[in-house]
């Protein structure tokens, strides 16, 4: 369990597609950080945060080196699922175990040893509160949804996996309120980091990160002056939010009556 242990984490630069080397001298990750990573199709997104993932010492195509804490990483950080600070949620994340969801939740908690049964129900709660198709504790892991799955994951990494850093590789595009997410992971002081083609997360996020031909391209730190856009795109999304529930459970949509958009004026959630 990491309740009690900080984690800094430091990339350190490898190459672009062409060998070129990367264009920053350290990009250090501490507790309460967020960050997005945009650009391209194929621009090395994934590959970026799967550097991280692994924490690669110049072992993998891109030559880089991540940090734990200012160093190499120890051997059990690395090998040791149950002790490794880091966990990464893609779209294609799915849990192939033939259990329910409280088998499973139940069977992390005791190899973590982090709670009692109660965070069983805890967490499925804190998973509802991200996606729209509510989850249940009989419900088959394999029956999930992909954005029930997402959630579910989110929420165990909270809350049973208490892991400190969590990477999340566009998850955002479908049954998953990525607001709501993005203010929980903030309530706990998590490091995130979100590949995301969505500009509501590029925008809100604390840097923002450009990648382009495999290396990172700039490193953008927001000075407050995209403040008014970010209210208006927060209106939309919940409007878009909302519109999407309401189609996904049927209803037809004749006008914006019941739905709420109101923008707001400064949408940074604290
Ligand atoms: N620095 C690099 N040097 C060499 N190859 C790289 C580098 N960075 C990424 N690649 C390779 O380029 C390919 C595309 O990268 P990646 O999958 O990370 O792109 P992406 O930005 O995540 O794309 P998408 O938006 O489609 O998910 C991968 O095969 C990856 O291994
Ligand atoms: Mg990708």
């Amino acid at each position: 369990m990491y309740s009690d242990q900080e984690y800094e984490l430091t990339i350190l630069p490898g190459t672009t597609r062409d060998g070129k080397k990367e264009g920053f001298d350290r990009i250090v990750i501490r507790p309460g950080d967020t960050l997005s990573i945009v650009g391209p199709t194929g621009s090395g997104k994934s590959a970026f945060i799967n550097d991280i993932e692994i924490l690669a010492q110049e072992d993998t195509v891109t030559g880089r080196r991540i940090l734990v804490n200012g160093g190499e990483p120890s051997e059990e950080i690395v090998r040791d699922p149950a002790r490794k600070p880091i966990a990464l949620i893609t779209q294609n994340t799915r849990v192939l175990a033939d259990l329910t969801v409280t088998q499973f939740l139940s069977l992390h908690l005791k190899a973590r040893n982090t709670g009692t049964d109660a965070m069983i129900s805890c967490t499925i709660e804190l998973a509802n509160e991200f996606t729209g198709e509510k989850i249940d504790g009989s419900m088959r892991m394999t029956g999930l949804s992909g954005g029930q799955t997402r959630s579910l994951l989110i929420a165990d990494a909270i809350l049973i996996g208490q892991t400190p850093i969590l990477l999340l590789d566009e998850v955002e595009n479908a049954g998953i309120n990525k607001e709501r997410v993005i203010t929980c992971l903030r309530e706990y002081r998590k490091a995130v980091i979100f590949v995301t083609h969505d500009p509501y997360i590029a925008l809100i996020t604390d840097r923002r990160i450009v990648m382009k031909n495999g290396a990172v391209f700039a490193v953008l730190e927001p000075d407050g002056s995209e403040g008014e856009i970010i209210g208006t795109v927060s209106g939309m999304d919940s409007f878009l939010w909302q519109l999407r529930e309401k189609i996904r459970s049927g209803d037809l949509v004749g006008n914006r009556k019941g739905i709420r958009s109101a923008p707001k004026k400064t949408g940074i959630p604290a």
